[in-house]
């Protein structure tokens, strides 16, 4: 379970990013976060797994043993521990393109295994072979050996995925996981993201309401850095002008996501799975 108790940031000349955000997501359910460009989905997502510490308001995470602990007051050693049991599934994919789908898999346990293991890749058999089951719920054993860099963008981000499995992680993240994909792609990722719910909270962010609606048990909507709605994943057209305004007919109408060849090839993440922050 995650309880998020009403968490604030401010930027240092005062501006409000996030605003007394409260929730919490039990251990079955699949919330989708949905709000506007800038609403800071993205800036919550990032204090829930302690990436960054809110100026005020805690985040409790209980684990499968029943221990809870907020991470906003984690230390370093503690930090690290508690984040090696949340399961992240970035924008873009954050993934190791020089390297294989079932490295990219492996390495999601680095922080849990030794320091020298982990340097040399070192990884047992039996890791590997959790890390081909974890491909193999993903439909990508046939691909375990090509290089992330070659695959298309569902197929990494069903790499993504497989990654965060092998993690067996207590809460699953996932930041615009349909983002670069077209519809039957999308419904593919939601269909395999899904049942995770079974094991762990279940929390994204989306920009597909259509999406939310259909697999997702809770929709929460954030504007301004608030929580503006928290119910039932299927929102009324009105609800969702209250919660996108202008931006509504982006979303009623997204722009396909096919590209021409010839096109500039769209910014690759680095290869790090961090980001430096505020
Ligand atoms: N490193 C930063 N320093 C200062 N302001 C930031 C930083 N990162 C984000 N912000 C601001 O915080 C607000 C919320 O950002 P956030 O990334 O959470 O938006 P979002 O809801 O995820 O939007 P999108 O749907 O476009 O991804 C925005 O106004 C953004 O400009
Ligand atoms: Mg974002």
């Amino acid at each position: 379970m995650i309880e998020v108790r009403n968490i604030s940031k401010s930027l240092p000349g005062g501006r409000k990013l996030l605003d007394g955000i409260s929730f919490t997501v039990r251990k079955g359910e699949f919330v989708g976060i949905l709000g506007p460009s800038g609403a800071g989905k993205t800036l919550t997502l990032r204090c829930l797994n302690g990436l960054m510490k809110p100026d005020e308001g805690s985040v409790l995470l209980t684990d499968a043993e029943g221990k809870t602990q907020d991470i906003c007051r984690a230390g370093k050693t503690k930090l690290r521990m508690m984040r090696q049991k949340i399961g992240v599934i970035f924008q873009g994919y954050h993934l190791i393109r020089r390297l294989t789908a079932l490295d990219n898999v492996l390495v999601g346990r680095l922080g849990q295994i030794s320091t020298i293991r982990s340097l040399f890749y070192g990884f047992t058999e039996k890791e590997a072979e959790i890390a081909m089951q974890a491909l193999e719920k993903v439909k990508m054993t046939h691909l375990s050996t090509a290089q992330v860099g070659r695959l298309s963008g569902g197929e990494m981000q069903r790499v993504a995925i497989a990654r965060a499995i092998f993690q067996a992680p207590d809460l699953l993240l996932a930041d615009e996981p349909l983002s670069n994909l077209d519809p039957s792609n999308a419904k593919v990722i939601m269909k395999l993201i899904q049942p995770l719910a079974q094991q762990m909270p279940v929390i994204g962010v989306f920009h597909q309401p259509d999406m939310t609606a259909r697999y997702c048990t809770r929709v929460i909507a954030i504007k301004d850095g608030r929580v503006m709605y928290d119910g039932d994943p299927v929102l009324s057209h009105g609800q969702l002008a209250d919660i996108y305004g202008e931006e509504l007919r982006q979303i009623e109408q997204p722009a396909p996501s096919i590209i021409l060849s010839g096109a500039p090839a769209a910014p690759q993440p680095p290869e790090s799975y961090e980001r430096n922050f505020i």
